[in-house]
């Protein structure tokens, strides 16, 4: 395996008026090609602050990242761009609702896709039904499509061109069990089919479970541990890791066993 990002050393400063907040504090970890870490942590750790450096949209205060072994930049280029792609928890504020499904996948495909433009038109119909949408859906605004349906139409927007990373923020937490069960088993296939990697950021142990080959624990802006995810529940080292893995679970305890049976099925029929 080789390595597609690192991150070393990295700190986030952020200044309130008066205040500051460290929201992060020298936090160094690689993300292995093809794998899919798991970011976990409780709400203000951090986790949504490292998306957002590794997109981009935020500057370091120290530190440095590295991706396909080469320095990535505080300012991007198009490629990194177009490379590492970000899934939000709601699509709905990534989503212009003036625009059709078809024209915001085409703006995607326009920004960052070489080609030709009738190529490009084409990819729309072919993008909606690789996420498991009907073509015609394009013509649809995003208020007319459900929740479940509209984080399909993100993530074809992030798979839209040649993408290698992509960063997933809570991306299944605003959907209810079961859609998040399929959705969750899409980001599966795509990955193998895309050989894409992953950093999933998520509060949902039981998803955790379910997608990450990895898992990285965040408390208070600090990488507490780092390790496979079968050691990480099996043995898990950190104290706040351990109460991480004891707290109660986000969802009932009916709704993980309904989701897992769910996700069984669902895998038995692939
Ligand atoms: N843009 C910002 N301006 C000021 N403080 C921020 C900003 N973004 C995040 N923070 C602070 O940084 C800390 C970490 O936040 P965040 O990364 O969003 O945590 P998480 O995603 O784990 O809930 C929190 O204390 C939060 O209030
Ligand atoms: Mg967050």
């Amino acid at each position: 395996m080789s390595t597609l990002l690192s991150v070393s050393g990295v700190s986030k400063e952020f200044t309130i008026g008066s205040r500051r907040v460290r929201a992060l504090d020298d936090v160094s970890f690689a993300v292995e090609k093809g794998e899919c870490l798991a970011i976990v942590g409780e709400s203000g750790s951090g986790k949504s602050t490292i998306a957002n450096i590794i997109l981009g949209i935020y500057a370091a205060s120290a530190g440095s990242l590295n991706f396909d072994g080469q320095s990535l930049p505080a300012k991007r280029t198009k490629g990194h761009r177009r490379a590492i792609q970000l899934v939000q928890q709601n699509p709905l504020s990534s989503l212009n609702p003036r625009r059709s499904i078809g024209a915001s996948l085409q703006l995607a495909l326009d920004v960052h896709c070489i080609g030709e433009a009738s190529a490009r038109t084409a990819r729309v119909g072919e993008l909606l039904e690789e996420v498991g949408l009907p073509a015609d859906f394009a013509r649809r605004a995003p208020a007319a499509l459900s929740g479940g349906q509209r984080q399909r139409v993100a993530i074809a927007r992030a798979l839209a061109c040649q993408s290698e990373l992509v960063v997933l923020d809570e991306p299944t937490s605003a959907l209810d069990v079961l859609v998040q069960a399929r959705v969750l088993r899409l980001l599966k296939e795509l990955k193998e089919r895309r050989g894409l990697t992953y950093v999933f950021i998520t509060h949902d142990l039981s998803v955790v479970r379910n997608i990450a080959d990895r898992v990285a624990v965040f408390e208070k802006g600090r990488l507490v541990e780092i390790n496979g995810t079968e050691a990480i529940f099996a043995d898990p080292h950190h104290p706040y890791t351990r109460r991480l893995i004891g707290a109660v679970p986000v969802v009932s305890r009916e709704e993980a066993a309904l989701r897992d049976r769910l996700m069984e099925r669902e895998n038995g029929n692939a």
